[in-house]
């Protein structure tokens, strides 16, 4: 295997992997909303690198969804703007390729943080009638996952509906102990055990309108805490 390969291959399992003493950039190098000016420390992912990375992840699904049609399960609400962009990708890599890849955009939504600190286990808001994606080609887009117990939980009331194929895509996995990191087919970055924020990930619903990945301050936390 070439060079070249190999890290297309740990690129592929791991994502890009983000280092535990990452800094994150100076806020004042990047434009974000003047209402978060004191709430965040550092732009950890700035969006144009994150939307890079998902074009990236849109050629991986491309070559692993052989058919014309697939159905992506987004969940809401912190995987709407990855979901959005990966779709777009696909989209735009089957004009270009003469490869059409029919997508159908279903969401679910799951709610399992309050405050910066897990809860419980799955929990399903809402209806959790999946039947329409029996016999089907699914393509989980989620936008974080940390200890796998979520996602776990969503793949086994997934299979129940007897789905075709099932893949997963995590913007980001978390690095944490006892990692499930196997259960993510396209990872976009592994990251250091942090609470971050933006590109649809909220605080308390807040910071969704934030396009980079960020890392909130202890002000922000203070500020939006309940
Ligand atoms: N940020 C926002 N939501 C989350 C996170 C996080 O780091 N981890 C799990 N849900
Ligand atoms: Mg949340």
């Amino acid at each position: 295997m070439s060079a070249a390969e190999d890290v297309d291959k740990i690129g592929l399992k791991r994502g890009i992997v983000i280092k535990d003493d990452w800094p994150g950039y100076s806020l004042d190098l990047f434009t974000y909303p003047e209402h978060y000016h004191e709430d965040i420390e550092n732009v950890y992912i700035p969006h144009g690198i994150i939307k890079n990375r998902i074009e990236r992840l849109a050629h991986y699904v491309m070559e692993d969804f052989d058919e014309d049609k697939m159905v992506v399960l987004c969940v809401l609400k912190g995987g709407y703007k990855f979901c959005v962009d990966l779709v777009e990708f696909i989209k735009t890599l089957g004009r270009n390729s003469n490869r059409y890849l029919e997508t159908r955009v279903e969401f679910i939504r799951l709610k399992s943080y309050l405050n910066d600190q897990s809860t419980e286990d799955l929990h399903i808001v809402g209806s959790s009638d999946l039947s329409f994606l029996r016999g089907k080609s699914v393509l989980i887009v989620e936008a974080i996952v940390d200890t796998g117990k979520t996602m776990k939980a969503l793949l086994k009331h997934v299979e129940t509906f007897q789905p075709k194929m099932v893949k997963v895509a995590g913007l980001l996995v978390k690095r944490v102990q006892n990692m499930t990191d196997s259960l993510t087919d396209y990872i976009g970055f592994e990251i250091p055990n942090r609470f971050v924020v933006g590109y649809a990930l909220d605080y308390n619903e807040y910071f969704r309108d934030l396009n980079h990945i960020c890392v909130i301050s202890k002000t922000g936390k203070l500020k939006y805490k309940i």
